[in-house]
């Protein structure tokens, strides 16, 4: 069995500084933490960019020394809030030979994990160009019908949160990056960040999920169509268990008030009348501190279906 965490938006800012009223680098110190006491033996810890916040060299140094406690072996991936050249000053292993973007193929024993560079420099909107599809297609082939788990910042789906589907990956390179790994039925899961909310689903029939940030988190709001709102919500990671016929994706929310709401969730199946269409169902719960759960499914047309939790009335402005 092969034992994954991921971990995603640490946010990483200098020690003296805040950020949203937080300190990112206590938050990610709660998840290495708890990673050490209860999964020392994971096989990997994913971490899928956003690593700091404003890529300061004082942020990386930060990061670096909170992960140099964390017991099981690392694999990072920037995003969108990450300076590659200073990503790569500090942690060198992630240097490639000549090309400018940080993608790699790493063997374990229950398959291939192919960590993807969807960012591009100066921009946070997602990128998934030729030269990076060429570089796919071929470490897909090279996992010569082996399980595969793509690990990346952002998607090529829209997610119901407009602010953030403004910046996914383009349709000019998500179409044929879609077209590519439907061609590979040995893709087994797509891990992603950059959303911070918990979200699961399954897009061409490969299963994706990603999950809150170990810094903030993104208000669950339909109606926005540009601002990001922002909340407290606690920080979380995931557990992943899998087999060569199962996966289990278990999320380990670093609760300290909510303790026992974390697994209340009840959500509705879309209408299939309305399959064609964007729609959104909800359904509550509250459970016994009066803190009112939720979670919506959404579905887009025949391909995708998306469940998102959400934890209602822990609303705050930090965006
Ligand atoms: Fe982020």
């Amino acid at each position: 069995m092969m034992k994954l965490i991921h971990l995603t938006d640490p946010h990483i800012v200098p020690e003296h500084e805040t950020l949203f009223g937080l300190k990112p680098y206590q938050r990610l110190r709660l998840a290495i933490d708890s990673i050490n006491r209860e999964h020392g033996d994971a096989d990997l810890v994913v971490i899928t960019g956003d690593l700091t916040h404003k890529g300061q060299p004082e942020a990386y140094q930060l990061l670096k020394q909170e992960l140099s406690n964390l017991l099981p072996p690392l694999a990072l991936l920037p995003g969108n809030h990450d300076d590659n050249g200073y990503l790569c000053e500090y942690f060198p292993e992630l240097q490639t030979d000549s090309e400018d973007f940080i993608q790699r193929r790493l063997t374990l024993p229950a398959g291939e994990l192919i960590l993807l560079d969807t960012t591009i420099p100066g921009t946070h909107i997602g990128h998934y160009g030729e030269q990076k599809r060429k570089w796919l297609e071929a470490e897909l082939k090279a996992s010569h019908g082996r399980d595969v788990y793509l690990f990346a910042h952002h998607t090529p789906f829209d997610m119901g949160l407009k602010p953030l589907d403004n910046l996914r990956i383009p349709d000019v390179d998500a179409a044929p990056f879609i077209s590519l790994l439907r061609q590979h039925s040995n893709i087994k899961h797509y891990f992603f960040g950059h959303l911070h909310r918990p979200l699961s689903g399954s897009f061409h029939g490969i299963p994706f999920s990603t999950l809150r940030g170990t810094a903030h988190q993104v208000w669950l709001d339909f109606t926005s169509q540009t601002e990001i709102p922002g909340s407290h919500e606690q920080a979380a990671f995931v557990l992943s268990l899998s087999t060569r016929t199962m996966s289990l994706f278990i999320p380990m929310t670093l609760w300290t008030t909510l303790r026992n709401s974390a697994s209340m969730m009840a959500f509705q199946q879309p209408n299939s009348d309305e399959s064609h269409h964007s729609t959104a169902h909800k359904a509550e719960t509250e459970n016994k501190k009066g803190t009112r759960l939720g979670a919506f499914s959404i579905q887009s047309g025949d391909e995708l279906v998306i469940v998102v939790q959400a934890c209602i009335k822990q609303r705050c402005q930090i965006l």
